[in-house]
């Protein structure tokens, strides 16, 4: 389903995890018109060092608030944000959660109705897996993913980063404060089906929920 499918309103069922996905290599950007974005995010987005990065970020914010705009029935210049202790946006005022990831051309974001988290990794990259396994992850899953034949090891570590990830930014704490804490019961966790190319990952407080993912088309 697009976000053309509707016509203005978009409205979140209870126990739903809506996400969206938007290819900009497939899918020209969200046009951001100077009075929808803040003076901050304009801000934010000067101070990018390459334009490829600038476009992408005013890119994500003219997607994110013009969803916004269609869940809360406001107009997208009127969303506010505020950030949390450690940098996680939210909106001000408002009850209705999100996150944002972004990967190679891929933009992804999540609403929910309480703490939510999504991360996307593009998977065609170099990494030390085995540093950063032994450094991000408990030494079982470390071992699981060093035992894996060399040419499956990013791939799997990718993916396990993703969910790491997903509730490192849905507890708000970001990577530094999150990968000392362990998610314990009350947290789904999920890897969701991706655009090729990608992993993605979801985490949220609660279980049953329904989780729908969208293609957004501007
Ligand atoms: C937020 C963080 C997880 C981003 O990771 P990333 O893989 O570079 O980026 P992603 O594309 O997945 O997510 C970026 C988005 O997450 C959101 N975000 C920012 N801080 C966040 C936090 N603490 N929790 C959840 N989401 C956060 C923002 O919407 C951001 O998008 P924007 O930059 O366009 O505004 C990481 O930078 C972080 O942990 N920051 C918190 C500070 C910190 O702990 N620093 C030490 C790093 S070792």
């Amino acid at each position: 389903m697009t976000a053309d499918t509707f016509e203005h309103k978009l409205s979140l069922p209870a126990k739903t995890v809506h996400v969206w996905f938007l290819d900009f290599e497939n899918t020209p950007l969200p046009a951001a018109s100077s009075s929808m974005i803040s003076g901050d995010e304009i801000g934010r987005a000067n101070a990018f060092r390459f334009e490829k990065h600038r476009t992408r970020f005013i890119a994500t914010r003219a997607m994110l608030r013009g969803l916004l705009a269609r869940y809360l029935e406001d107009r997208p210049e009127q969303i506010e944000f505020v950030a949390g202790e450690f940098g996680k946006p939210y909106l001000a005022n408002r009850a209705l959660q999100f996150n944002v990831s972004h990967s190679g051309s891929i933009i992804a974001i999540a609403i929910a109705h309480d703490e939510v988290g999504i991360d996307i990794e593009q998977l065609d990259r170099k990494c030390d897996v085995e540093r950063l396994a032994r450094e991000c992850f408990e030494p079982r899953e470390a071992g699981q993913l060093l035992a894996l034949p060399a040419g499956e090891r990013v791939a799997a570590f990718l993916k396990l980063w993703t969910k790491t990830e997903a509730f490192c930014k849905a507890s708000g704490c970001g990577i530094g404060q999150g990968l000392r804490q362990r998610p314990d019961n009350r947290w789904t966790i999920v890897e969701l089906d991706a655009p090729d190319g990608y992993a993605a990952s979801l985490a949220f407080v609660g279980h049953g929920y329904n989780i729908e993912c969208f293609d957004y088309l501007p």
